[in-house]
Protein backbone atom coordinates (compact mmCIF):
# COMPACT_ATOMS: atom_id res chain seq x y z
CA UNK A 1 0.00 0.00 0.00
CA UNK A 2 1.20 3.30 -0.93
CA UNK A 3 1.19 7.05 0.09
CA UNK A 4 2.24 9.19 2.78
CA UNK A 5 0.85 7.93 5.66
CA UNK A 6 2.86 10.66 8.29
CA UNK A 7 0.91 14.05 6.29
CA UNK A 8 2.12 15.89 9.70
CA UNK A 9 5.68 17.48 8.40
CA UNK A 10 6.32 18.53 12.19
CA UNK A 11 6.80 15.25 13.20
CA UNK A 12 8.94 13.69 10.60
CA UNK A 13 11.50 14.29 13.62
CA UNK A 14 10.06 12.12 16.05
CA UNK A 15 9.85 8.90 13.51
CA UNK A 16 12.70 6.17 14.31
CA UNK A 17 13.03 2.16 14.89
CA UNK A 18 10.49 0.38 17.31
CA UNK A 19 14.12 0.10 19.68
CA UNK A 20 14.18 3.51 19.95
CA UNK A 21 10.95 3.64 20.55
CA UNK A 22 11.25 0.87 23.11
CA UNK A 23 13.67 2.43 24.67
CA UNK A 24 11.79 5.17 26.20
CA UNK A 25 9.75 2.76 27.93
CA UNK A 26 11.31 1.80 31.55
CA UNK A 27 11.03 -0.51 34.34
CA UNK A 28 7.44 -0.07 36.30
CA UNK A 29 5.57 2.00 34.06
CA UNK A 30 2.25 1.55 32.72
CA UNK A 31 1.42 1.21 29.40
CA UNK A 32 -1.99 1.69 27.40
CA UNK A 33 -1.64 -0.57 23.82
CA UNK A 34 -4.44 -0.24 21.42
CA UNK A 35 -5.43 -3.77 20.37
CA UNK A 36 -8.91 -5.41 20.11
CA UNK A 37 -9.15 -9.30 19.68
CA UNK A 38 -6.71 -9.42 17.65
CA UNK A 39 -6.75 -6.15 15.23
CA UNK A 40 -5.21 -3.08 15.08
CA UNK A 41 -2.39 -4.17 18.14
CA UNK A 42 0.80 -2.43 17.95
CA UNK A 43 3.14 -4.98 16.13
CA UNK A 44 6.34 -3.89 16.38
CA UNK A 45 7.26 -1.50 20.05
CA UNK A 46 5.99 -4.90 22.01
CA UNK A 47 8.60 -6.99 20.25
CA UNK A 48 11.29 -4.78 20.60
CA UNK A 49 10.25 -4.19 24.59
CA UNK A 50 10.20 -7.92 25.05
CA UNK A 51 14.01 -7.58 23.58
CA UNK A 52 14.86 -5.21 26.54
CA UNK A 53 13.55 -7.17 29.12
CA UNK A 54 14.84 -10.53 27.96
CA UNK A 55 18.28 -8.27 28.25
CA UNK A 56 17.53 -6.80 31.33
CA UNK A 57 16.37 -9.84 33.44
CA UNK A 58 19.56 -11.79 31.87
CA UNK A 59 21.77 -8.83 32.93
CA UNK A 60 20.01 -9.98 36.97
CA UNK A 61 18.15 -6.57 36.42
CA UNK A 62 14.39 -5.97 37.11
CA UNK A 63 11.68 -4.92 33.88
CA UNK A 64 8.23 -5.54 34.10
CA UNK A 65 5.63 -3.38 33.51
CA UNK A 66 1.88 -3.05 33.88
CA UNK A 67 -0.31 -3.51 30.52
CA UNK A 68 -3.55 -1.91 29.70
CA UNK A 69 -4.91 -2.60 26.31
CA UNK A 70 -8.83 -2.97 24.85
CA UNK A 71 -9.10 -6.40 24.71
CA UNK A 72 -6.83 -9.54 23.25
CA UNK A 73 -4.12 -8.65 21.04
CA UNK A 74 -1.76 -10.76 19.32
CA UNK A 75 1.49 -12.73 19.62
CA UNK A 76 3.42 -9.85 18.88
CA UNK A 77 2.20 -8.33 21.93
CA UNK A 78 0.97 -10.38 24.97
CA UNK A 79 3.01 -13.65 23.77
CA UNK A 80 6.47 -11.68 23.67
CA UNK A 81 5.54 -9.91 26.49
CA UNK A 82 5.00 -12.80 28.37
CA UNK A 83 7.11 -15.26 27.28
CA UNK A 84 9.65 -12.29 28.64
CA UNK A 85 8.22 -12.15 31.84
CA UNK A 86 7.42 -8.79 31.37
CA UNK A 87 4.11 -8.27 32.36
CA UNK A 88 4.05 -7.70 36.52
CA UNK A 89 -0.36 -7.02 36.06
CA UNK A 90 -2.71 -7.05 32.68
CA UNK A 91 -5.98 -5.62 32.26
CA UNK A 92 -8.37 -6.54 30.59
CA UNK A 93 -9.72 -9.42 28.52
CA UNK A 94 -6.82 -11.41 27.13
CA UNK A 95 -6.96 -14.60 24.92
CA UNK A 96 -3.11 -15.32 24.19
CA UNK A 97 -1.99 -18.89 25.84
CA UNK A 98 1.20 -17.85 27.01
CA UNK A 99 -0.14 -15.05 29.07
CA UNK A 100 -2.93 -17.67 30.29
CA UNK A 101 -0.77 -19.78 31.33
CA UNK A 102 1.45 -17.11 33.26
CA UNK A 103 -1.76 -16.29 34.71
CA UNK A 104 -2.66 -20.07 35.91
CA UNK A 105 0.49 -20.34 37.33
CA UNK A 106 0.40 -17.24 39.17
CA UNK A 107 3.08 -15.25 37.65
CA UNK A 108 0.59 -12.73 36.72
CA UNK A 109 -1.86 -10.58 38.05
CA UNK A 110 -4.63 -10.23 36.04
CA UNK A 111 -7.46 -7.86 36.31
CA UNK A 112 -10.54 -9.12 34.19
CA UNK A 113 -13.37 -6.75 33.85
CA UNK A 114 -16.52 -5.31 32.16
CA UNK A 115 -14.97 -3.94 28.90
CA UNK A 116 -17.55 -0.86 28.82
CA UNK A 117 -16.05 0.06 32.84
CA UNK A 118 -11.89 0.42 31.03
CA UNK A 119 -11.89 4.10 29.90
CA UNK A 120 -14.40 5.32 32.83
CA UNK A 121 -12.11 3.56 35.61
CA UNK A 122 -8.64 4.68 33.64
CA UNK A 123 -10.59 8.66 33.83
CA UNK A 124 -11.16 7.53 38.11
CA UNK A 125 -7.78 7.18 38.62
CA UNK A 126 -7.65 4.20 41.13
CA UNK A 127 -5.77 2.41 38.38
CA UNK A 128 -2.75 4.84 38.61
CA UNK A 129 -1.03 6.96 36.00
CA UNK A 130 -0.57 5.90 32.46
CA UNK A 131 2.90 6.56 31.67
CA UNK A 132 2.69 5.96 27.68
CA UNK A 133 -0.02 5.28 24.91
CA UNK A 134 1.38 2.62 22.37
CA UNK A 135 -0.72 2.82 19.82
CA UNK A 136 -1.48 1.41 15.98
CA UNK A 137 -3.01 4.00 13.57
CA UNK A 138 -3.32 3.58 9.87
CA UNK A 139 -1.91 7.34 9.45
CA UNK A 140 -1.26 10.79 11.04
CA UNK A 141 -3.31 14.00 8.64
CA UNK A 142 -1.93 16.88 8.05
CA UNK A 143 -3.57 18.62 10.63
CA UNK A 144 -2.07 16.08 13.01
CA UNK A 145 -4.96 14.15 13.90
CA UNK A 146 -4.89 10.19 13.58
CA UNK A 147 -6.66 7.49 11.13
CA UNK A 148 -7.72 4.98 13.59
CA UNK A 149 -6.73 1.58 12.51
CA UNK A 150 -8.68 -1.73 12.50
CA UNK A 151 -9.80 -1.56 15.86
CA UNK A 152 -10.46 1.53 18.42
CA UNK A 153 -10.69 -0.25 21.72
CA UNK A 154 -9.79 2.14 24.42
CA UNK A 155 -7.59 4.15 22.13
CA UNK A 156 -8.51 7.59 22.45
CA UNK A 157 -8.72 7.46 26.62
CA UNK A 158 -5.19 6.22 26.22
CA UNK A 159 -3.78 9.09 23.93
CA UNK A 160 -6.32 11.40 25.89
CA UNK A 161 -4.67 10.32 29.34
CA UNK A 162 -0.61 9.23 28.74
CA UNK A 163 2.31 11.38 29.48
CA UNK A 164 3.66 10.26 26.51
CA UNK A 165 2.43 8.51 22.59
CA UNK A 166 4.45 6.28 20.60
CA UNK A 167 2.77 5.70 17.79
CA UNK A 168 2.77 2.66 15.09
CA UNK A 169 1.97 3.58 11.64
CA UNK A 170 1.06 0.28 9.80
CA UNK A 171 1.25 0.42 5.99
CA UNK A 172 -0.84 -3.38 5.92
CA UNK A 173 -4.02 -1.14 7.37
CA UNK A 174 -6.25 -0.35 4.48
CA UNK A 175 -6.40 3.71 3.95
CA UNK A 176 -9.85 3.14 3.17
CA UNK A 177 -10.16 2.40 6.89
CA UNK A 178 -10.57 6.37 7.32
CA UNK A 179 -14.25 7.91 7.67
CA UNK A 180 -15.70 4.26 9.24
CA UNK A 181 -14.60 5.53 13.12
CA UNK A 182 -16.99 7.16 14.79
CA UNK A 183 -14.77 8.54 18.04
CA UNK A 184 -17.12 10.05 20.79
CA UNK A 185 -15.93 12.96 22.74
CA UNK A 186 -18.69 13.59 25.04
CA UNK A 187 -18.07 11.26 28.11
CA UNK A 188 -17.51 12.83 31.49
CA UNK A 189 -17.27 11.50 35.11
CA UNK A 190 -20.16 12.09 37.12
CA UNK A 191 -21.57 14.69 37.83
CA UNK A 192 -21.07 16.05 34.50
CA UNK A 193 -22.32 12.93 32.69
CA UNK A 194 -25.13 13.26 29.89
CA UNK A 195 -27.47 11.44 27.98
CA UNK A 196 -24.74 9.76 25.03
CA UNK A 197 -26.96 10.85 22.29
CA UNK A 198 -27.25 7.59 20.28
CA UNK A 199 -30.62 5.89 19.41
CA UNK A 200 -30.24 4.12 16.17
CA UNK A 201 -27.37 1.62 15.95
CA UNK A 202 -26.21 3.33 12.63
CA UNK A 203 -25.99 6.62 14.50
CA UNK A 204 -23.03 8.94 14.44
CA UNK A 205 -22.27 10.97 17.10
CA UNK A 206 -18.59 11.77 17.20
CA UNK A 207 -15.45 12.39 15.04
CA UNK A 208 -13.28 10.24 12.10
CA UNK A 209 -10.33 10.98 14.14
CA UNK A 210 -8.55 10.48 17.32
CA UNK A 211 -7.33 14.16 18.69
CA UNK A 212 -4.25 13.86 19.75
CA UNK A 213 -1.74 16.75 21.35
CA UNK A 214 1.35 16.08 18.65
CA UNK A 215 3.91 17.57 21.96
CA UNK A 216 2.85 14.44 23.15
CA UNK A 217 4.12 11.87 20.71
CA UNK A 218 7.85 11.10 21.58
CA UNK A 219 7.50 8.43 18.81
CA UNK A 220 6.96 7.48 15.44
CA UNK A 221 7.27 3.82 14.39
CA UNK A 222 6.60 2.79 10.81
CA UNK A 223 5.18 -0.71 10.45
CA UNK A 224 4.13 -2.74 7.53
CA UNK A 225 2.49 -5.90 9.25
CA UNK A 226 -1.27 -7.46 9.41
CA UNK A 227 -3.35 -8.32 12.16
CA UNK A 228 -3.72 -11.67 13.96
CA UNK A 229 -6.43 -12.94 12.28
CA UNK A 230 -7.06 -16.68 13.84
CA UNK A 231 -9.14 -18.68 11.34
CA UNK A 232 -12.57 -19.58 12.88
CA UNK A 233 -13.42 -23.52 13.21
CA UNK A 234 -15.96 -24.11 10.61
CA UNK A 235 -19.45 -24.75 12.24
CA UNK A 236 -19.78 -28.40 13.03
CA UNK A 237 -23.34 -30.24 13.45
CA UNK A 238 -23.31 -28.94 17.11
CA UNK A 239 -22.79 -25.25 16.16
CA UNK A 240 -25.39 -25.58 13.11
CA UNK A 241 -28.54 -27.16 15.40
CA UNK A 242 -28.16 -24.33 18.06
CA UNK A 243 -28.21 -21.76 15.36
CA UNK A 244 -31.51 -23.60 14.09
CA UNK A 245 -32.87 -23.35 17.64
CA UNK A 246 -32.12 -19.85 17.66
CA UNK A 247 -33.61 -19.11 14.49
CA UNK A 248 -36.62 -20.79 15.26
CA UNK A 249 -36.69 -18.82 18.66
CA UNK A 250 -36.34 -15.63 17.19
CA UNK A 251 -38.85 -16.63 14.61
CA UNK A 252 -41.32 -17.56 16.77
CA UNK A 253 -40.86 -14.05 18.72
CA UNK A 254 -41.86 -12.25 15.31
CA UNK A 255 -45.22 -14.42 15.22
CA UNK A 256 -45.76 -13.46 18.83
CA UNK A 257 -45.12 -10.31 18.11
CA UNK A 258 -42.79 -9.43 20.41
CA UNK A 259 -39.58 -8.95 18.10
CA UNK A 260 -40.00 -7.32 14.93
CA UNK A 261 -39.42 -8.79 11.99
CA UNK A 262 -35.99 -6.86 11.67
CA UNK A 263 -35.35 -8.64 14.89
CA UNK A 264 -33.84 -5.93 16.96
CA UNK A 265 -29.49 -4.82 16.87
CA UNK A 266 -27.74 -8.36 17.02
CA UNK A 267 -24.65 -8.57 19.47
CA UNK A 268 -22.59 -11.89 18.95
CA UNK A 269 -20.13 -12.45 21.13
CA UNK A 270 -16.60 -14.13 20.81
CA UNK A 271 -15.73 -17.60 19.71
CA UNK A 272 -16.88 -20.06 17.14
CA UNK A 273 -20.44 -20.80 18.23
CA UNK A 274 -21.20 -17.12 18.14
CA UNK A 275 -19.99 -17.20 14.49
CA UNK A 276 -22.01 -20.05 13.60
CA UNK A 277 -25.03 -18.46 14.57
CA UNK A 278 -24.85 -15.59 12.22
CA UNK A 279 -23.77 -17.89 9.44
CA UNK A 280 -27.03 -19.60 10.25
CA UNK A 281 -28.69 -16.58 10.18
CA UNK A 282 -28.12 -15.65 6.40
CA UNK A 283 -30.14 -18.56 5.55
CA UNK A 284 -33.06 -17.41 8.05
CA UNK A 285 -36.04 -15.07 7.08
CA UNK A 286 -34.71 -12.05 8.63
CA UNK A 287 -34.42 -8.99 6.78
CA UNK A 288 -32.92 -5.50 7.08
CA UNK A 289 -31.17 -6.77 10.58
CA UNK A 290 -28.74 -4.60 12.40
CA UNK A 291 -26.05 -5.25 14.56
CA UNK A 292 -24.58 -3.23 17.64
CA UNK A 293 -22.05 -5.69 18.87
CA UNK A 294 -18.33 -5.69 20.48
CA UNK A 295 -16.65 -7.55 16.98
CA UNK A 296 -17.14 -7.87 14.08
CA UNK A 297 -16.34 -11.70 12.85
CA UNK A 298 -16.75 -13.99 9.84
CA UNK A 299 -20.17 -14.40 10.12
CA UNK A 300 -20.85 -10.68 10.21
CA UNK A 301 -19.24 -10.05 7.16
CA UNK A 302 -21.14 -13.22 5.37
CA UNK A 303 -24.90 -11.73 7.06
CA UNK A 304 -23.48 -7.84 5.16
CA UNK A 305 -22.88 -9.43 1.90
CA UNK A 306 -25.95 -11.50 1.80
CA UNK A 307 -27.82 -8.22 1.95
CA UNK A 308 -29.93 -9.43 5.30
CA UNK A 309 -27.71 -7.69 7.54
CA UNK A 310 -28.09 -3.57 6.80
CA UNK A 311 -25.20 -1.97 8.73
CA UNK A 312 -22.46 -3.24 11.48
CA UNK A 313 -21.63 -0.84 14.64
CA UNK A 314 -18.78 -2.46 17.00
CA UNK A 315 -15.14 -1.59 18.37
CA UNK A 316 -12.92 -3.95 16.62
CA UNK A 317 -12.82 -6.41 13.36
CA UNK A 318 -12.04 -10.09 14.68
CA UNK A 319 -11.71 -11.84 11.08
CA UNK A 320 -10.54 -15.14 10.03
CA UNK A 321 -7.36 -14.29 7.60
CA UNK A 322 -9.81 -14.93 4.32
CA UNK A 323 -12.23 -12.63 5.53
CA UNK A 324 -9.55 -9.92 6.21
CA UNK A 325 -8.33 -10.29 2.24
CA UNK A 326 -12.50 -9.82 1.45
CA UNK A 327 -12.86 -6.85 3.75
CA UNK A 328 -9.37 -4.90 2.48
CA UNK A 329 -10.44 -5.85 -0.85
CA UNK A 330 -13.47 -3.96 -0.76
CA UNK A 331 -13.34 -1.36 1.88
CA UNK A 332 -15.07 1.53 0.55
CA UNK A 333 -17.95 -0.62 -0.15
CA UNK A 334 -17.57 -2.30 3.21
CA UNK A 335 -17.14 1.31 5.20
CA UNK A 336 -20.48 2.57 4.38
CA UNK A 337 -22.04 -0.29 6.29
CA UNK A 338 -19.84 -0.27 8.99
CA UNK A 339 -18.99 1.72 12.18
CA UNK A 340 -16.03 1.09 14.73
CA UNK A 341 -16.45 2.99 18.34
CA UNK A 342 -14.82 3.37 21.54
CA UNK A 343 -15.46 0.22 23.24
CA UNK A 344 -17.06 2.49 26.17
CA UNK A 345 -19.50 3.56 23.64
CA UNK A 346 -20.14 -0.25 21.84
CA UNK A 347 -20.29 -1.67 25.14
CA UNK A 348 -22.52 1.16 26.84
CA UNK A 349 -25.17 -0.08 29.27
CA UNK A 350 -27.01 3.10 28.36
CA UNK A 351 -27.11 2.54 24.90
CA UNK A 352 -27.40 -1.82 25.23
CA UNK A 353 -30.58 -0.86 26.99
CA UNK A 354 -31.84 1.69 24.84
CA UNK A 355 -31.28 -0.03 21.31
CA UNK A 356 -32.83 -3.51 22.81
CA UNK A 357 -30.18 -5.37 21.90
CA UNK A 358 -30.50 -9.50 21.58
CA UNK A 359 -27.12 -10.75 22.72
CA UNK A 360 -26.11 -13.63 22.42
CA UNK A 361 -22.69 -15.11 23.99
CA UNK A 362 -20.45 -18.67 24.70
CA UNK A 363 -20.10 -19.92 27.96
CA UNK A 364 -18.13 -22.21 29.68
CA UNK A 365 -20.48 -23.80 31.81
CA UNK A 366 -24.08 -22.85 32.99
CA UNK A 367 -25.62 -24.41 36.22
CA UNK A 368 -29.74 -25.89 36.14
CA UNK A 369 -30.48 -22.65 37.62
CA UNK A 370 -29.09 -20.64 34.61
CA UNK A 371 -26.23 -18.89 36.49
CA UNK A 372 -23.43 -18.60 33.96
CA UNK A 373 -19.62 -19.26 34.34
CA UNK A 374 -17.56 -17.45 31.08
CA UNK A 375 -14.09 -17.34 32.46
CA UNK A 376 -13.00 -20.21 34.84
CA UNK A 377 -12.35 -23.73 34.08
CA UNK A 378 -12.74 -25.96 36.63
CA UNK A 379 -13.55 -22.62 38.97
CA UNK A 380 -9.71 -21.73 39.18
CA UNK A 381 -8.24 -21.60 35.73
CA UNK A 382 -9.11 -18.75 33.56
CA UNK A 383 -9.92 -19.22 29.70
CA UNK A 384 -10.03 -15.61 28.52
CA UNK A 385 -12.57 -13.24 30.60
CA UNK A 386 -15.87 -11.82 31.05
CA UNK A 387 -15.31 -9.69 27.55
CA UNK A 388 -17.65 -7.73 26.97
CA UNK A 389 -20.68 -10.51 27.89
CA UNK A 390 -21.39 -8.61 31.07
CA UNK A 391 -22.44 -5.50 29.14
CA UNK A 392 -24.34 -6.90 27.51
CA UNK A 393 -26.01 -9.67 28.95
CA UNK A 394 -27.19 -7.41 31.79
CA UNK A 395 -28.84 -4.64 29.62
CA UNK A 396 -29.92 -6.91 26.84
CA UNK A 397 -33.77 -6.88 25.63
CA UNK A 398 -33.28 -10.57 25.57
CA UNK A 399 -30.05 -12.09 26.74
CA UNK A 400 -28.99 -15.34 25.31
CA UNK A 401 -26.14 -17.59 25.90
CA UNK A 402 -25.22 -20.24 23.84
CA UNK A 403 -22.93 -23.41 24.26
CA UNK A 404 -22.23 -26.91 22.71
CA UNK A 405 -23.85 -29.58 25.83
CA UNK A 406 -20.47 -31.11 26.69
CA UNK A 407 -16.52 -30.23 26.40
CA UNK A 408 -13.47 -31.98 25.54
CA UNK A 409 -14.56 -34.70 23.81
CA UNK A 410 -17.80 -35.51 26.00
CA UNK A 411 -15.83 -35.31 29.04
CA UNK A 412 -16.94 -32.40 30.61
CA UNK A 413 -20.80 -31.47 31.05
CA UNK A 414 -21.41 -27.90 30.37
CA UNK A 415 -24.39 -27.97 32.31
CA UNK A 416 -23.39 -28.99 35.82
CA UNK A 417 -25.51 -28.81 39.59
CA UNK A 418 -23.42 -25.75 40.20
CA UNK A 419 -21.31 -23.42 38.84
CA UNK A 420 -17.85 -23.69 39.74
CA UNK A 421 -17.74 -19.52 38.93
CA UNK A 422 -20.26 -17.46 38.30
CA UNK A 423 -20.28 -14.49 36.10
CA UNK A 424 -23.74 -14.18 34.70
CA UNK A 425 -26.16 -14.21 37.52
CA UNK A 426 -29.80 -16.12 36.52
CA UNK A 427 -31.64 -13.17 36.02
CA UNK A 428 -29.05 -11.92 33.45
CA UNK A 429 -29.47 -15.44 31.52
CA UNK A 430 -32.88 -15.34 29.89
CA UNK A 431 -32.52 -18.11 26.96
CA UNK A 432 -30.13 -21.05 27.40
CA UNK A 433 -28.93 -22.87 23.68
CA UNK A 434 -27.08 -26.11 23.32
CA UNK A 435 -27.14 -28.34 20.26
CA UNK A 436 -29.80 -30.52 22.29
CA UNK A 437 -32.38 -27.60 22.64
CA UNK A 438 -33.74 -24.15 23.60
CA UNK A 439 -34.57 -23.11 26.91
CA UNK A 440 -36.71 -20.01 27.26
CA UNK A 441 -36.12 -19.00 30.95
CA UNK A 442 -38.16 -15.75 31.33
CA UNK A 443 -40.64 -15.45 33.96
CA UNK A 444 -39.59 -18.57 35.30
CA UNK A 445 -39.24 -19.43 38.84
CA UNK A 446 -35.82 -21.62 39.96
CA UNK A 447 -37.19 -24.75 40.16
CA UNK A 448 -38.93 -24.39 36.79
CA UNK A 449 -35.73 -23.28 34.98
CA UNK A 450 -34.06 -26.57 36.54
CA UNK A 451 -36.43 -28.53 34.65
CA UNK A 452 -36.53 -27.17 32.10
CA UNK A 453 -32.53 -26.69 31.86
CA UNK A 454 -32.06 -30.07 32.56
CA UNK A 455 -34.49 -31.64 29.71
CA UNK A 456 -33.88 -29.32 26.88
CA UNK A 457 -29.95 -28.12 27.55
CA UNK A 458 -28.39 -30.88 28.81
CA UNK A 459 -26.49 -33.95 27.18
CA UNK A 460 -28.12 -37.40 27.29
CA UNK A 461 -24.96 -38.81 28.91
CA UNK A 462 -25.62 -36.37 31.96
CA UNK A 463 -29.12 -35.69 31.71
CA UNK A 464 -30.13 -38.72 34.00
CA UNK A 465 -27.70 -37.98 36.77
CA UNK A 466 -28.58 -34.23 36.83
CA UNK A 467 -32.08 -34.79 37.04
CA UNK A 468 -31.38 -37.66 40.21
CA UNK A 469 -29.30 -34.89 41.85
CA UNK A 470 -32.13 -32.11 41.23
CA UNK A 471 -34.75 -34.38 42.66
CA UNK A 472 -32.26 -35.15 45.70
CA UNK A 473 -31.88 -31.40 46.40
CA UNK A 474 -35.55 -31.17 46.39
CA UNK A 475 -35.53 -33.62 49.21
CA UNK A 476 -32.55 -32.89 51.32
CA UNK A 477 -32.50 -29.37 50.38
CA UNK A 478 -32.16 -26.95 53.43
CA UNK A 479 -34.91 -24.71 51.53
CA UNK A 480 -37.04 -24.81 48.71
CA UNK A 481 -36.19 -21.84 46.41
CA UNK A 482 -33.38 -22.84 44.27
CA UNK A 483 -32.92 -26.67 46.16
CA UNK A 484 -29.32 -27.41 46.64
CA UNK A 485 -26.94 -30.22 48.10
CA UNK A 486 -24.10 -27.79 48.71
CA UNK A 487 -21.81 -30.78 49.92
CA UNK A 488 -22.47 -32.58 46.29
CA UNK A 489 -23.00 -29.87 44.20
CA UNK A 490 -19.08 -29.02 43.01
CA UNK A 491 -18.38 -32.91 42.99
CA UNK A 492 -18.68 -32.94 39.21
CA UNK A 493 -15.71 -30.74 38.68
CA UNK A 494 -13.70 -32.73 41.42
CA UNK A 495 -13.84 -35.58 39.79
CA UNK A 496 -13.30 -34.11 36.73
CA UNK A 497 -9.63 -32.77 38.35
CA UNK A 498 -9.09 -36.20 40.17
CA UNK A 499 -9.95 -38.27 36.54
CA UNK A 500 -10.39 -36.17 33.83
CA UNK A 501 -13.73 -36.62 33.05
CA UNK A 502 -17.10 -35.65 35.13
CA UNK A 503 -18.65 -39.02 33.79
CA UNK A 504 -19.06 -42.10 36.14
CA UNK A 505 -20.75 -40.39 38.69
CA UNK A 506 -23.06 -42.30 40.90
N1 LIG B 1 -14.70 -26.83 30.72
C1 LIG B 1 -13.45 -26.75 30.24
N2 LIG B 1 -13.11 -26.16 29.07
C2 LIG B 1 -14.13 -25.65 28.36
C3 LIG B 1 -15.46 -25.71 28.77
C4 LIG B 1 -15.73 -26.32 30.03
N3 LIG B 1 -16.96 -26.40 30.51
N4 LIG B 1 -16.23 -25.12 27.82
C5 LIG B 1 -15.41 -24.69 26.85
N5 LIG B 1 -14.14 -25.02 27.16
C6 LIG B 1 -12.94 -24.77 26.37
C7 LIG B 1 -13.01 -25.55 25.08
O1 LIG B 1 -12.62 -26.88 25.27
C8 LIG B 1 -12.05 -24.76 24.22
O2 LIG B 1 -10.74 -25.09 24.63
P1 LIG B 1 -9.59 -25.41 23.55
O3 LIG B 1 -9.40 -24.11 22.82
O4 LIG B 1 -8.44 -25.82 24.40
O5 LIG B 1 -10.16 -26.48 22.70
C9 LIG B 1 -12.31 -23.33 24.65
O6 LIG B 1 -12.90 -23.41 25.95
C10 LIG B 1 -13.25 -22.59 23.69
O7 LIG B 1 -14.46 -23.32 23.62
P2 LIG B 1 -15.38 -23.46 22.31
O8 LIG B 1 -16.34 -24.58 22.57
O9 LIG B 1 -14.54 -23.50 21.07
O10 LIG B 1 -16.27 -22.16 22.38
P3 LIG B 1 -16.03 -20.66 22.00
O11 LIG B 1 -14.91 -20.47 21.02
O12 LIG B 1 -17.39 -20.23 21.63
O13 LIG B 1 -15.56 -19.99 23.39
C11 LIG B 1 -15.78 -19.07 25.58
C12 LIG B 1 -16.31 -20.10 24.57
C13 LIG B 1 -16.67 -19.09 26.81
C14 LIG B 1 -14.34 -19.44 26.00
C15 LIG B 1 -15.81 -17.67 24.89
O14 LIG B 1 -17.11 -17.43 24.43
C16 LIG B 1 -15.40 -16.56 25.85
O15 LIG B 1 -14.22 -16.31 26.06
N6 LIG B 1 -16.39 -15.88 26.45
C17 LIG B 1 -16.18 -14.82 27.42
C18 LIG B 1 -16.09 -13.47 26.78
C19 LIG B 1 -17.31 -13.11 26.01
O16 LIG B 1 -18.36 -13.70 26.14
N7 LIG B 1 -17.19 -12.11 25.17
C20 LIG B 1 -18.24 -11.70 24.30
C21 LIG B 1 -18.66 -10.33 24.55
S1 LIG B 1 -18.87 -9.42 23.09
Amino acid sequence: MQGNRIANAGLANRIMDADAAASLISNGMTIGMSGFTGSGYPKAVPVALAKRIEAAHAAGERFRCRVWTGASTGPELDGALARADGIEFRLPYNSDPIARDKINRGEMEYFDMHLSQVAPMAWQGFLGPLDVAVVEVAGIRADGSLIPSSSVGNNKTWLDRAQGVILEVNRWQNQALEGMHDIYYGTALPPHRVPIPLVRPDDRIGDTHFRCDPDKIIAIVETDAPDRNLPFAAPDAAANAIAGHLIEFFRHEVAKGRLPASLLPLQSGVGNIANAVLSGLVTGPFENMTSYTEVIQDGMLDLLDSGKLRMASATAFSLSPEAATRLNADMSRYRDKMILRPQEISNHPELIRRLGCLAMNGLIEADIYGNVNSTHVMGSRIQNGIGGSGDFARNAYVSIFVTPSTAKGGKISAIVPQASHVDHISQDVQVLVTEQGLADLRGLSPKQRAALIIEKCAHPDYRPALADYYRRAREGSYGQQSPSLPGEALSWHQRFIETGSMLHHC
